[in-house]
């Protein structure tokens, strides 16, 4: 099917021509393209900020994988399923456990430094929901910067490798038959590759990464904002679990107002001993789960707010000053130093603490090769949904699905290649325009767009208040629509468009979460407290109307 949905944007003033077309230079996007080259093919990497602002680098728990002594894929298997409360894909789960550990190996020889001790072995530390020490890190709390450092030295180390820094990816082109054929892209740059342009390929991967600034208060960074999904919804994507969007337990609490990217404070802390305590300095997490401040996120974060309602305060606190000065040095340098610059001293001081958003679970529907339901359209990472994560993603298990599956994909389009099933595709990149444009939403928008998703479909949902936030975003889309027909349309530009995006993903996962009459995993409905295994563990597949463009949810067929 041919893409129905575009955004709003002047034709492409510039065209550029690849074999495979990555979006996104975090783990995924990188290893796509450093495993698509080494089987011959020609790259381009377009990438929002530069090569290294993703979200990667922000992970600071680290890569889970069954490296240690006595522990088995089989075990990781199960901790993941657990977690995934009941919608995991258990074959996706079975790939990520069993071709992780080598997965590792193989980010090693590119360079990635673990931490390791006197003995040479890798340190292993644990997070929530892991039975085991079973995740590696590096810089103590900087796991995602060092893989993000050794990927980009691989990438700048080859020259035949292109880079498109500072551009915002707006749509996938297709061809006749409707199989991907390149995008369009607007480049915030000056010179040759200036303003929105268009690049031909064989094949597009998106690895655009997270959602979460469709939020107020997020762990991820400003550029998290939900590009690859909305382009695959309007490419005529299917995407699934977009419900399940999981909150951290432990953002640093920076007052009331806080917005924007806030600071982590890794699940590794209460990994190597700390504890939640309320402002009397009781644990609450004791007899609440067996693995009391190690229970899977979820749960760890639904009895944060719920003892934060209890006591009507805005967060609760971790306290991890039996750790000492050096221990904090040593092994949270980051997080340390993170939490002295807002005037907190974790040393000395209990850390204010409260949930917020922090991974989208579910994304754009793939199969174990990392095919979306688009020809052509591959994605992975935390745009993808692989099935791996189900209803509640076990911790530091995102940078190892970026890995395998980022893998996998570019041994799909090697065999592809090989087979001769990548042939240049014939595309119209001015024809491609007729597609139906999305009015953009003003500047605006995104901060009533956060304000109604935190307020609506935070960490906990109903029916009245999903209703309240949907009406909000339906209002926000007529006022673009009544503007474009006053011809008074908001300019297109990188703020309308993401603020479109943004808008087009905050209905979808609305959408998606009204429909989930049940609570499961990182999904909690206080009109509908209970785990529904009859009617709802399955996936919800939510697809844009070619007529209205609105996003529809179906349950899928048991
Ligand atoms: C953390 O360090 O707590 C985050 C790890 C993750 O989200 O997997």
């Amino acid at each position: 099917m041919p893409v129905s949905h575009r955004l709003t944007a002047p034709a492409p003033g510039w065209t550029t021509t690849t074999d495979v077309v990555v979006v996104g230079s975090g783990v995924a996007g990188l290893t796509v393209a450093l495993n698509v080259r080494k089987a011959g093919l020609r790259a381009v990497v377009v990438t929002k900020a530069m090569l290294d602002d993703g979200s990667t680098r922000w992970a600071q728990g680290g890569i889970a994988a069954a490296l240690g002594e006595g522990d088995t894929p089989e075990q990781h298997l199960d901790d993941t399923l657990v977690a995934g409360a009941g919608v995991c894909d258990e074959e996706a789960v079975r790939v990520l456990v069993t071709e992780g550990p080598d997965a590792v190996r193989r980010l090693i020889a590119i360079g990635a430094a673990f931490d390791k001790g006197a003995d040479g072995e890798i340190l292993l530390t644990r997070e929530g929901g892991h039975h085991r020490r079973r995740i590696a890190h590096a810089g103590g709390d900087a796991t995602g910067a060092e893989i993000s450092r050794a990927l980009v030295s691989a990438v700048r180390s080859d020259p035949g490798l292109e880079l498109i820094e500072h551009a915002l990816v707006l749509d996938l082109l297709t061809d006749a038959d409707g199989h991907a054929a390149g995008l369009t892209l607007h480049v915030m740059g000056e010179g040759q590759r200036d303003g929105v342009g268009a690049i031909r390929a064989k094949a597009v991967v998106l690895a655009t990464g997270g959602m979460g600034q469709v939020f107020s208060a997020t762990t991820n960074p400003a550029v998290s904002t939900g590009d690859g999904v909305a382009l695959a919804l309007r490419a005529g994507a299917e995407v699934t679990d977009l419900e399940f969007v999981q909150f951290h337990p432990t953002v640093l609490w920076l007052g009331p107002e806080a917005e924007g990217q806030q600071p982590l404070v890794s699940e590794a802390v209460r990994g190597e001993g700390a504890y939640l305590v309320d402002a009397d300095e009781t644990r609450f997490m004791v007899g609440q789960h067996e693995l009391n401040e190690l229970a899977p996120r979820d749960i760890v974060a639904k009895a944060i707010t719920r003892q934060m309602q209890l006591k009507g305060t805005e967060h609760m606190y971790l306290d991890g000053r039996h750790f000492g000065a050096e221990m904090w040095a040593e092994r949270f340098p980051t997080i340390l130093a993170s939490c002295r610059s807002h005037g907190i001293d974790p040393v000395t001081q209990l850390i204010p603490v409260s949930p917020a958003a922090h991974h989208a679970s579910g994304g754009v529907r793939t199969d174990l090769r990392g095919r979306t339901t688009v020809p052509g359209l591959y994605a992975c990472g935390e745009v993808a949904c692989t099935g791996v994560h189900g209803a509640n993603r076990l911790a530091s298990n995102s940078l190892l699905e970026g890995l395998v599956f980022a893998e996998r994909i570019a041994a799909d389009l090697a065999d592809r290649h090989r087979s001769g099933d990548l042939p240049e595709r014939a595309v119209d990149v001015a024809g491609a325009r007729a597609a139906r444009s999305v009015p953009l939403p003003a500047p605006e928008a995104r901060a009533e767009i956060q304000r109604l998703m935190s307020r609506g479909a935070g960490v906990l949902r109903s029916a009245d208040n999903m209703a309240a936030t949907a009406a909000g975003l339906a209002l926000l889309a007529e006022e673009a629509h009544a503007h474009a027909a006053e011809e008074k349309p908001a300019d297109p530009r990188v703020e309308t468009w993401e603020a479109a995006n943004l808008h087009l993903v905050a209905t979808a996962l609305v959408a998606a979460a009204a429909q989930r009459r049940e609570t499961r995993g990182c999904h909690w409905r206080e009109d509908f407290p209970e785990r529904d295994d009859a009617h709802w563990q399955r996936h919800l597949i939510t697809t844009l109307s070619v007529a209205t463009g609105a996003p529809v949810s179906t349950p899928e067929e048991h």
